[in-house]
Protein backbone atom coordinates (compact mmCIF):
# COMPACT_ATOMS: atom_id res chain seq x y z
CA UNK A 1 0.00 0.00 0.00
CA UNK A 2 1.46 3.52 -0.87
CA UNK A 3 0.68 6.18 1.78
CA UNK A 4 -2.52 7.50 -0.53
CA UNK A 5 -4.42 3.90 0.57
CA UNK A 6 -3.84 3.20 -3.51
CA UNK A 7 -3.02 -0.48 -4.27
CA UNK A 8 0.27 -0.33 -5.94
CA UNK A 9 1.49 -4.08 -5.02
CA UNK A 10 5.37 -2.73 -6.51
CA UNK A 11 8.43 -0.06 -5.89
CA UNK A 12 7.53 3.15 -7.57
CA UNK A 13 8.36 3.58 -11.13
CA UNK A 14 7.45 5.62 -13.87
CA UNK A 15 7.21 5.40 -17.88
CA UNK A 16 8.61 8.71 -18.83
CA UNK A 17 10.72 7.58 -21.76
CA UNK A 18 11.25 4.34 -23.73
CA UNK A 19 14.53 3.33 -21.91
CA UNK A 20 12.83 3.40 -18.45
CA UNK A 21 12.03 -0.30 -19.49
CA UNK A 22 14.98 -2.31 -19.55
CA UNK A 23 14.88 -4.99 -22.40
CA UNK A 24 13.73 -7.85 -20.00
CA UNK A 25 11.35 -5.65 -18.74
CA UNK A 26 9.90 -4.48 -22.41
CA UNK A 27 9.65 -7.95 -23.05
CA UNK A 28 7.41 -8.38 -20.41
CA UNK A 29 4.88 -5.61 -21.33
CA UNK A 30 4.42 -6.46 -24.96
CA UNK A 31 3.82 -10.54 -24.03
CA UNK A 32 1.45 -8.48 -21.56
CA UNK A 33 0.21 -6.72 -24.27
CA UNK A 34 -0.74 -9.88 -26.51
CA UNK A 35 -2.54 -10.99 -23.23
CA UNK A 36 -4.86 -8.23 -22.60
CA UNK A 37 -5.19 -8.50 -26.48
CA UNK A 38 -6.67 -11.36 -26.56
CA UNK A 39 -8.45 -11.18 -22.99
CA UNK A 40 -8.90 -7.80 -22.52
CA UNK A 41 -10.51 -7.96 -19.16
CA UNK A 42 -7.74 -10.49 -17.54
CA UNK A 43 -6.21 -8.42 -15.36
CA UNK A 44 -7.94 -5.77 -12.52
CA UNK A 45 -5.03 -3.47 -11.34
CA UNK A 46 -7.19 -0.69 -10.67
CA UNK A 47 -10.36 -2.08 -8.96
CA UNK A 48 -11.93 -0.15 -6.52
CA UNK A 49 -12.34 1.65 -8.78
CA UNK A 50 -9.03 3.67 -8.13
CA UNK A 51 -8.98 7.02 -10.22
CA UNK A 52 -6.22 7.48 -12.72
CA UNK A 53 -5.66 11.16 -13.75
CA UNK A 54 -5.02 11.74 -17.10
CA UNK A 55 -4.09 15.02 -18.36
CA UNK A 56 -3.54 17.17 -21.35
CA UNK A 57 -1.56 20.14 -22.00
CA UNK A 58 -2.13 19.00 -25.95
CA UNK A 59 -4.69 18.02 -28.38
CA UNK A 60 -5.53 14.24 -28.59
CA UNK A 61 -8.16 11.82 -29.39
CA UNK A 62 -5.88 7.85 -29.46
CA UNK A 63 -4.63 8.75 -26.32
CA UNK A 64 -7.58 10.09 -24.89
CA UNK A 65 -9.83 7.06 -26.03
CA UNK A 66 -7.16 4.73 -25.53
CA UNK A 67 -6.19 5.28 -21.63
CA UNK A 68 -10.06 6.40 -20.69
CA UNK A 69 -10.98 3.03 -22.08
CA UNK A 70 -7.99 1.35 -20.56
CA UNK A 71 -8.46 2.67 -17.03
CA UNK A 72 -12.32 1.61 -17.20
CA UNK A 73 -11.12 -1.99 -18.89
CA UNK A 74 -8.35 -2.25 -15.62
CA UNK A 75 -11.35 -1.67 -13.25
CA UNK A 76 -10.43 2.22 -12.49
CA UNK A 77 -11.88 5.40 -13.11
CA UNK A 78 -10.02 7.47 -15.88
CA UNK A 79 -10.41 11.33 -14.37
CA UNK A 80 -9.62 13.36 -17.72
CA UNK A 81 -8.24 16.92 -17.10
CA UNK A 82 -8.02 19.73 -19.12
CA UNK A 83 -4.65 21.33 -19.16
CA UNK A 84 -6.07 24.28 -20.05
CA UNK A 85 -8.06 24.70 -16.79
CA UNK A 86 -5.23 22.83 -14.48
CA UNK A 87 -2.47 25.18 -16.14
CA UNK A 88 0.10 23.25 -13.99
CA UNK A 89 2.91 24.87 -13.61
CA UNK A 90 1.19 28.57 -14.38
CA UNK A 91 -1.58 28.46 -11.68
CA UNK A 92 0.56 26.02 -9.34
CA UNK A 93 3.57 24.72 -9.71
CA UNK A 94 4.18 21.31 -10.60
CA UNK A 95 4.94 20.30 -7.48
CA UNK A 96 2.20 21.54 -5.37
CA UNK A 97 -0.06 19.93 -8.26
CA UNK A 98 1.81 16.54 -8.13
CA UNK A 99 1.09 16.77 -4.06
CA UNK A 100 -2.61 17.29 -4.65
CA UNK A 101 -2.82 14.52 -7.37
CA UNK A 102 -0.67 11.78 -5.39
CA UNK A 103 -2.93 11.82 -2.18
CA UNK A 104 -5.81 10.48 -4.33
CA UNK A 105 -4.75 8.46 -7.66
CA UNK A 106 -3.41 5.61 -8.01
CA UNK A 107 -1.37 6.71 -11.28
CA UNK A 108 -0.87 10.14 -13.28
CA UNK A 109 -0.73 9.64 -17.38
CA UNK A 110 0.27 13.43 -18.56
CA UNK A 111 0.58 14.97 -22.48
CA UNK A 112 2.80 17.86 -21.62
CA UNK A 113 5.15 20.14 -23.70
CA UNK A 114 8.72 19.88 -21.93
CA UNK A 115 9.65 16.35 -20.97
CA UNK A 116 11.49 18.45 -17.96
CA UNK A 117 8.11 19.25 -16.66
CA UNK A 118 6.94 15.16 -16.34
CA UNK A 119 10.17 14.84 -14.83
CA UNK A 120 9.27 17.18 -12.03
CA UNK A 121 5.96 15.81 -11.83
CA UNK A 122 7.14 12.21 -11.31
CA UNK A 123 9.79 13.40 -8.45
CA UNK A 124 7.15 14.66 -6.51
CA UNK A 125 4.01 12.96 -7.43
CA UNK A 126 4.92 9.70 -4.41
CA UNK A 127 2.87 7.19 -7.89
CA UNK A 128 3.91 6.21 -11.50
CA UNK A 129 3.90 8.74 -13.61
CA UNK A 130 3.31 7.51 -17.67
CA UNK A 131 4.32 10.15 -20.33
CA UNK A 132 1.41 10.02 -23.06
CA UNK A 133 3.77 12.61 -25.14
CA UNK A 134 6.03 14.82 -25.10
CA UNK A 135 8.20 17.42 -27.07
CA UNK A 136 11.17 14.73 -26.94
CA UNK A 137 9.13 11.12 -26.56
CA UNK A 138 6.04 9.46 -27.06
CA UNK A 139 6.85 6.16 -25.56
CA UNK A 140 3.54 4.63 -25.27
CA UNK A 141 2.83 5.20 -28.86
CA UNK A 142 6.34 2.82 -29.68
CA UNK A 143 5.15 0.57 -27.10
CA UNK A 144 2.35 -0.27 -29.05
CA UNK A 145 4.01 0.46 -32.43
CA UNK A 146 6.63 -2.51 -31.08
CA UNK A 147 3.42 -4.33 -30.24
CA UNK A 148 1.95 -4.45 -33.68
CA UNK A 149 5.36 -5.26 -35.02
CA UNK A 150 5.53 -8.51 -32.70
CA UNK A 151 1.80 -9.58 -34.04
CA UNK A 152 2.52 -9.10 -37.47
CA UNK A 153 6.16 -10.90 -37.28
CA UNK A 154 5.05 -14.05 -35.37
CA UNK A 155 5.99 -12.78 -31.51
CA UNK A 156 7.73 -10.88 -29.30
CA UNK A 157 11.06 -12.88 -29.85
CA UNK A 158 10.80 -12.58 -33.46
CA UNK A 159 11.02 -8.38 -32.61
CA UNK A 160 15.19 -8.63 -32.34
CA UNK A 161 16.38 -8.40 -35.67
CA UNK A 162 13.96 -6.15 -37.45
CA UNK A 163 15.12 -3.10 -39.21
CA UNK A 164 12.97 -0.39 -38.97
CA UNK A 165 13.10 2.49 -41.02
CA UNK A 166 11.42 6.15 -39.63
CA UNK A 167 11.53 8.67 -42.74
CA UNK A 168 10.90 12.55 -42.17
CA UNK A 169 11.51 14.57 -38.54
CA UNK A 170 14.54 13.04 -37.29
CA UNK A 171 14.21 15.65 -34.18
CA UNK A 172 10.58 14.75 -33.01
CA UNK A 173 9.31 13.08 -30.07
CA UNK A 174 8.48 9.75 -32.53
CA UNK A 175 11.95 8.97 -34.13
CA UNK A 176 13.70 9.97 -30.24
CA UNK A 177 10.89 6.76 -29.12
CA UNK A 178 11.86 5.10 -32.18
CA UNK A 179 15.49 4.88 -30.98
CA UNK A 180 15.39 4.35 -27.84
CA UNK A 181 12.38 1.74 -27.76
CA UNK A 182 13.87 0.29 -30.74
CA UNK A 183 17.26 -0.07 -29.37
CA UNK A 184 15.30 -2.10 -26.56
CA UNK A 185 13.93 -4.34 -28.37
CA UNK A 186 16.60 -5.07 -30.39
CA UNK A 187 15.72 -3.62 -33.64
CA UNK A 188 18.35 -1.86 -36.25
CA UNK A 189 16.67 1.40 -36.29
CA UNK A 190 17.44 3.93 -39.23
CA UNK A 191 16.18 7.76 -38.73
CA UNK A 192 15.91 9.12 -42.15
CA UNK A 193 15.90 12.95 -41.76
CA UNK A 194 17.23 16.27 -43.40
CA UNK A 195 20.59 17.18 -41.68
CA UNK A 196 18.84 20.20 -40.22
CA UNK A 197 16.43 17.85 -38.44
CA UNK A 198 18.57 15.01 -37.50
CA UNK A 199 17.72 13.69 -33.24
CA UNK A 200 18.93 15.17 -30.39
CA UNK A 201 22.82 13.61 -30.29
CA UNK A 202 22.36 12.98 -26.49
CA UNK A 203 19.11 10.88 -26.92
CA UNK A 204 21.27 9.04 -30.26
CA UNK A 205 23.63 8.60 -27.78
CA UNK A 206 21.80 6.80 -25.32
CA UNK A 207 19.97 4.80 -27.97
CA UNK A 208 23.58 3.39 -28.84
CA UNK A 209 24.40 2.56 -25.94
CA UNK A 210 20.76 0.63 -25.50
CA UNK A 211 21.83 -1.14 -28.71
CA UNK A 212 25.01 -2.47 -27.60
CA UNK A 213 23.25 -4.14 -24.95
CA UNK A 214 20.61 -5.79 -27.39
CA UNK A 215 22.50 -6.97 -30.23
CA UNK A 216 20.31 -4.18 -31.77
CA UNK A 217 21.56 -0.80 -33.98
CA UNK A 218 20.65 2.83 -34.71
CA UNK A 219 21.85 4.96 -37.69
CA UNK A 220 21.06 8.32 -39.14
CA UNK A 221 20.92 8.93 -42.95
CA UNK A 222 19.79 11.94 -44.83
CA UNK A 223 19.04 9.67 -47.97
CA UNK A 224 15.21 8.35 -47.79
CA UNK A 225 16.24 5.61 -50.37
CA UNK A 226 19.04 4.69 -48.20
CA UNK A 227 16.93 4.43 -44.80
CA UNK A 228 14.04 2.31 -46.36
CA UNK A 229 16.34 0.01 -48.59
CA UNK A 230 15.42 -3.71 -47.24
CA UNK A 231 13.71 -2.32 -44.43
CA UNK A 232 10.87 -4.76 -42.65
CA UNK A 233 9.05 -1.89 -41.18
CA UNK A 234 8.47 1.25 -42.26
CA UNK A 235 7.69 4.57 -40.32
CA UNK A 236 6.60 7.38 -40.42
CA UNK A 237 5.20 10.82 -38.83
CA UNK A 238 3.59 13.89 -39.42
CA UNK A 239 5.76 17.07 -40.61
CA UNK A 240 4.61 19.45 -38.07
CA UNK A 241 4.42 18.22 -34.47
CA UNK A 242 2.02 19.62 -32.36
CA UNK A 243 3.47 23.13 -30.71
CA UNK A 244 5.44 23.77 -34.58
CA UNK A 245 2.36 25.25 -36.24
CA UNK A 246 4.18 28.52 -36.43
CA UNK A 247 7.07 26.60 -38.93
CA UNK A 248 4.43 24.68 -40.88
CA UNK A 249 5.56 26.82 -44.12
CA UNK A 250 9.24 26.68 -43.45
CA UNK A 251 9.03 22.61 -42.66
CA UNK A 252 7.06 21.89 -45.80
CA UNK A 253 10.52 22.02 -48.73
CA UNK A 254 13.10 19.91 -46.44
CA UNK A 255 10.94 17.00 -45.47
CA UNK A 256 9.36 16.36 -49.28
CA UNK A 257 12.21 14.00 -50.26
CA UNK A 258 11.31 12.45 -47.54
CA UNK A 259 7.62 11.59 -48.29
CA UNK A 260 6.69 7.96 -47.84
CA UNK A 261 5.40 6.82 -51.14
CA UNK A 262 5.25 3.58 -53.42
CA UNK A 263 8.16 4.66 -54.67
CA UNK A 264 10.15 4.35 -51.87
CA UNK A 265 8.15 1.58 -50.67
CA UNK A 266 9.27 -0.51 -53.82
CA UNK A 267 12.56 -0.16 -51.77
CA UNK A 268 11.51 -1.90 -48.78
CA UNK A 269 11.83 -5.64 -47.87
CA UNK A 270 8.08 -6.62 -49.90
CA UNK A 271 6.87 -8.26 -47.33
CA UNK A 272 7.35 -4.70 -45.32
CA UNK A 273 4.79 -3.33 -42.47
CA UNK A 274 3.43 0.27 -42.88
CA UNK A 275 3.32 2.55 -39.33
CA UNK A 276 1.95 5.89 -38.52
CA UNK A 277 1.22 6.85 -35.56
CA UNK A 278 -1.84 9.06 -36.59
CA UNK A 279 -3.44 11.79 -37.36
CA UNK A 280 -1.66 11.45 -41.00
CA UNK A 281 -1.61 13.77 -43.41
CA UNK A 282 -1.95 12.69 -46.76
CA UNK A 283 -0.26 13.43 -49.49
CA UNK A 284 2.32 15.72 -47.22
CA UNK A 285 4.43 12.58 -44.81
CA UNK A 286 2.68 9.91 -46.59
CA UNK A 287 0.58 9.05 -49.96
CA UNK A 288 -2.82 8.10 -49.45
CA UNK A 289 -1.78 4.77 -51.33
CA UNK A 290 0.64 4.05 -48.79
CA UNK A 291 -1.32 5.16 -45.77
CA UNK A 292 -4.70 2.59 -47.40
CA UNK A 293 -3.12 0.56 -48.60
CA UNK A 294 -2.32 -3.62 -48.37
CA UNK A 295 0.99 -3.21 -46.60
CA UNK A 296 -0.49 -0.73 -43.85
CA UNK A 297 -1.19 -1.82 -40.71
CA UNK A 298 -2.34 1.50 -38.66
CA UNK A 299 -5.79 0.42 -37.21
CA UNK A 300 -4.03 -2.63 -35.69
CA UNK A 301 -1.27 -0.12 -34.47
CA UNK A 302 -3.77 2.88 -33.32
CA UNK A 303 -6.26 -0.02 -31.27
CA UNK A 304 -2.91 -1.80 -29.39
CA UNK A 305 -2.47 1.80 -27.92
CA UNK A 306 -4.92 0.44 -25.86
CA UNK A 307 -3.88 -2.74 -25.04
CA UNK A 308 0.07 -1.55 -24.54
CA UNK A 309 -1.36 0.95 -22.10
CA UNK A 310 -3.20 -1.31 -20.24
CA UNK A 311 -0.10 -3.70 -20.49
CA UNK A 312 1.98 -0.24 -18.99
CA UNK A 313 0.04 0.37 -16.31
CA UNK A 314 -0.25 -3.01 -14.72
CA UNK A 315 3.78 -3.49 -15.40
CA UNK A 316 3.45 -0.34 -13.45
CA UNK A 317 1.38 -1.06 -10.34
CA UNK A 318 1.75 -4.69 -10.02
CA UNK A 319 5.69 -4.87 -11.69
CA UNK A 320 6.46 -8.13 -13.62
N1 LIG B 1 5.00 13.95 -33.62
C1 LIG B 1 3.57 14.12 -33.44
C2 LIG B 1 2.97 12.89 -32.85
C3 LIG B 1 1.46 12.93 -32.75
C4 LIG B 1 0.86 11.72 -32.09
C5 LIG B 1 3.30 15.33 -32.58
O1 LIG B 1 3.98 15.52 -31.58
O2 LIG B 1 2.40 16.09 -32.91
Amino acid sequence: MTTTGTTRTTALRHFLRDDDLTPAELRTVLELTATLRADRFSRRPLAGPQSVAVIFDKPTLRTQVSFVTGVVELGGYPMVVDGNLAQIGVRESISDSAHVLGRQVSAIVWRTHAQTRLEEMAEVAGVPVINALTDSFHPCQVLADLATIAQHRGGVEALSGQTLAHVGDGSSNMAHSYLLGGATAGLHVRIGCPPEFAPDPRILADATARAAQTGGSVTVLTDRDEALSGADVVATDTWVSMGKEDEAAQREAPFVPFRLDADGMALAAPDAIVLHCLPAYRGKEITAEVLDGPQSVIWDEAENRLHAQKAVITFLLEGA
